[in-house]
This record gives structure tokens, C-alpha cells and sequence, in this order.
């Protein structure tokens, strides 16, 4: 018997997806149709053997519990929600929660960072770490040396893929294999975190670590993984699929992409086809459209856009590399392009909606999203995709070129490299 464990984090963490993550959980944010953290369950779920499945945040549990209820209901398998009563960092709710990862004796589990995008490769994960016997399997993938500093980064014994070194976030160059934030552990692993668990507790009571962090806090990538290397008990498995992370808003456009195209080998059914083909507007693959969004039959949609459910888009309006949520509406001959709508947003006509992608360059090998920083050293906006929160109001007629508009606002003039808060 298999379970997994996804964290999910909390309200304090992601900041980097805002104003996105201000009306609505980030593992709840759709990308291609599907809450972020519905993928992760869908690549669990075709795991045979896997009995299920818990997510770990410190979210209130109003606002996951009925996901996992739903997502239950949909998959067949238990999902729970298990709420920290703080951030308790990357392993410490996961020791937190050890009785009911070990209940009904897995014989490992999956651990997920709730935040990645791959078409993950579990199975031949799993199978690996059977082989290995280990006790900490870890998916690797290719970083350039610039971007590896960024992740966790791995060294490994290139004949037996034992983990031999580890470094997170080094500031100079260590290796270009870095940790996906996706594993698989044995639940021996609980020991190897108690114990550590031991000395930080002896720490506290000694007085060492006052203020400096909650009781209970523990960092697997550093406190757990990294004195694990050179033990024989940790093995990294480097694969070549695709993998990204949710940080910035622009990866989000990013995984959107890459899951619609997954979509076309494992579920055709969820892409919208185009005219005569049943679908009735023109449609550049590939592109999801809720069943209940209106789509006027004029309206040219792709590639890689996702349109929520209850949206609407007007005559003559084209929709590209975008992502267009839950009862936005989009008016007659606009255009939007490398940006997000937000829920019941509203873009008038002849209105043109643009950002800029941060793609990673196709050409280089191993590359990822960089996800800059909103500013730039100058305190200048980077250029990024066109965020339009959730209930805000874009005039007819108007441009909003690589702007950030957050939620509620109703503009009245076109912005152009501009917050507006
Ligand atoms: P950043 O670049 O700083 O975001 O680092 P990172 O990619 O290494 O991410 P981080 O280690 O902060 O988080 C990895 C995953 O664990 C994310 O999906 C987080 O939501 C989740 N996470 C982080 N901290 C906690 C925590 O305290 N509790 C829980 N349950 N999840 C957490």
C-alpha cells in the first residue's frame, strides 16, 4: 500500500503569485482547467496501490477541506486535509502528522511540493527506490548553472545515483542536478526526523533558538536531505520530463501550456475543438473552454489559452497565451495575449489586454522559468505577463501593456508598465 503527501504551505507563503493568490488559495489556482494541486492528485491517483492521499498547509480548513471532499468524491481514493497550526516548514508537518502517514503501514509514500508541474513520473520513481532500497528517493532534473542556484542542488556518485552532497540554494556554483521537490520516502524516514526533531527540542530548551523560529519548524531540504548525502540511504532518480515550479504569475502561463499539451496524449476529451468539429468558434490548439463559458462563434481562441467556467468572450475577440478565470467576461473585438483574468473581471471592446512572456529560452538546454523579481534594481516594474485581479473593471477602448492591476478596481484610462494598487 502506497499514500502521498502534498504540501500545500499557507496563506503567508507564495507572495510571489499575488495579486492571483489574493482571492483564492495558490494550490487552488486553476491552470488549464484544473486547481494547480488537482494535477499533482490526478499523477498520484494512477498509482496502483495508492490508498491516500493527505494534503499538508496551514490554510484555514474552510478554505481546502471541501476541495479534498470534492476531489475525493472524483478520484475514489481518501483525500485529506491536515492543517498545521503553523507553518511548521517542510518536514515539520509531515512529523507533525506521522501517525496518520505511518496508519495502515505503507510501505513508502510520495512527498510533493504542492507548488511543481511535470507529467511526473511516479511510477518509475517508485520502482527505483524499490531498487535502491533507500530510504529517500529525489527527482532530479538539469538546471544551467545560473538557474541551479536558485534550487536545491545535488551531487551524486554517477554509477550508483547515491545522493553524496547537497546544498539548497548555494550562493555559488555546486551542480546543475537539482531537486524537484518531488520524492519518494520509506517511513523509516520519521526516525531520521525524530531524531533531528530530538536535538532541535534540546536546542530550544537550552535557549539557543529563542525567537528565531516556532517550535516544531523543521526545513527537510537542509536539516533532513542534506545530512542524509554520503549515507547510503538517499538516491536521486534524474529524469528529462518537463518540470517547473508555480512561482511568479508568468509560470503559471508557463505550466498552463505544458498541461494543455500533456492533455493531448492523456485526456483529448478536456481540449476544446475547433469549428464543424462540435466547438463553435475558431480554435488554434491547444486550448481548454469550460463547458459553461460562452464563447461567440466569431471569437479565435489559442494556442494555449484556458477560459473558466461561466466566462464570456465576444464577437471578433482573440485570446492567446492567456488564462481567463472563472465568470471574467471579455467584450466584443479585444484582445488578449500572455495575460491573466481574473474571476469576474470585466474587459471591455476594442480593449487590448498584453504582457510579455518570461519564457525560458527553448534553444538552451535545461532551461527554466527564471521568475524575476516584480522590480528590478532600478525599483523599475520587470516586464511580465498582464495580471488583472479578480472583480476589476477594464474600459472599452483602452491598452493595459505589461501592468499588474489588483482586485476590485475599476480603471478609467489605459496603464502601461504600471502597478495599480
Ligand atoms: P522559494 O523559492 O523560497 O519559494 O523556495 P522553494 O521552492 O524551495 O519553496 P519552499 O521550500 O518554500 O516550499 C516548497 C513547497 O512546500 C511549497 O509547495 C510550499 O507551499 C510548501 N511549504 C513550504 N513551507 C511549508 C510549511 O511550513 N508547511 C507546509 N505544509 N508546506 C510548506
Amino acid at each position: 500500500m502506497l499514500k502521498a503527501v502534498i504540501l500545500i504551505g499557507g496563506p503567508q507563503k507564495g507572495t510571489r503569485f499575488r495579486p492571483l493568490s489574493l482571492d483564492i488559495p495558490k494550490p487552488l489556482f486553476p491552470i488549464a482547467g484544473l486547481p494547480l494541486v488537482q494535477h499533482l492528485i490526478e499523477a498520484c491517483v494512477a498509482n496502483e496501490g495508492l490508498s491516500e492521499i493527505l494534503l499538508i498547509g496551514f490554510y484555514p480548513s474552510a478554505q481546502i477541506q471541501p476541495f479534498a471532499n470534492e476531489m475525493q468524491q472524483i478520484y475514489n481514493v481518501t483525500i485529506k486535509y491536515l492543517q498545521e497550526f503553523t507553518a511548521l516548514g517542510t518536514a515539520g508537518g509531515l512529523y507533525h502528522f506521522r501517525d496518520q502517514i505511518r496508519f495502515g503501514n505503507p510501505e513508502g509514500f510520495f512527498l510533493m511540493n504542492g507548488d511543481v508541474c511535470s507529467d511526473f513520473p511516479l511510477k518509475e520513481l517508485y520502482e527505483f527506490h524499490k531498487q535502491k532500497k533507500a530510504l529517500v528517493t529525489i527527482m532530479g532534473t538539469e538546471a544551467t548553472r545560473h538557474q541551479s542556484l536558485n534550487y536545491g542542488c545535488i551531487v551524486t556518485n554517477r554509477e550508483t545515483n547515491e545522493m553524496t552532497h547537497y546544498v539548497e540554494k548555494p550562493s555559488s556554483y555546486v551542480s546543475t542536478l537539482i531537486n524537484c521537490g518531488v520524492y519518494v520516502c520509506s517511513p523509516d524516514i520519521f526516525h531520521t526526523i525524530g531524531a533531528v526533531n530530538n536535538e532541535l527540542q534540546e536546542r530550544y530548551r537550552n535557549g539557543y533558538m529563542n525567537g528565531t523560529r516556532e517550535a516544531g519548524y523543521i526545513q527537510l531540504e537542509q536539516e533532513i536531505l542534506a545530512p542524509l548525502a554520503g549515507t547510503g540511504q538517499i538516491f536521486v532518480l534524474p529524469v528529462v520530463n518537463w518540470w517547473s515550479q508555480i512561482k511568479s504569475a508568468g509560470s503559471a502561463i508557463y505550466a498552463n501550456r505544458h498541461y494543455l499539451q500533456l492533455y493531448k496524449t492523456k485526456f483529448p476529451e478536456r481540449l476544446a475543438r475547433s469549428k464543424g468539429q462540435g466547438e463553435t468558434c475558431t480554435i488554434y490548439p491547444d486550448v481548454h473552454v469550460d463547458p459553461t463559458a460562452v464563447i461567440h462563434p466569431s471569437a479565435v481562441l489559442g494556442p494555449n489559452v484556458s477560459v473558466g467556467p461561466g466566462a464570456t468572450v465576444g464577437a471578433g475577440t482573440r485570446l492567446k497565451e492567456s488564462i481567463v478565470l472563472r465568470d471574467a467576461s471579455i467584450d466584443d473585438r479585444s484582445l488578449v495575449m500572455h495575460s491573466i483574468i481574473g474571476r469576474g473581471s470585466h474587459v471591455g471592446r476594442w480593449t487590448r489586454v498584453e504582457g510579455t512572456p518570461s519564457d525560458p529560452d527553448p534553444n538552451k538546454p535545461f532551461t527554466k522559468m527564471e521568475n524575476p523579481p516584480l522590480f528590478n534594481k532600478d525599483g523599475r516594474l520587470n516586464p511580465s505577463i498582464t495580471i488583472v485581479g479578480c472583480s476589476v473593471s477594464v474600459p472599452s477602448e483602452t491598452i493595459l501593456l505589461n501592468s499588474i492591476v489588483l482586485p476590485n478596481k475599476e480603471l478609467s484610462r489605459s496603464i502601461k508598465n504600471e502597478i495599480i494598487l
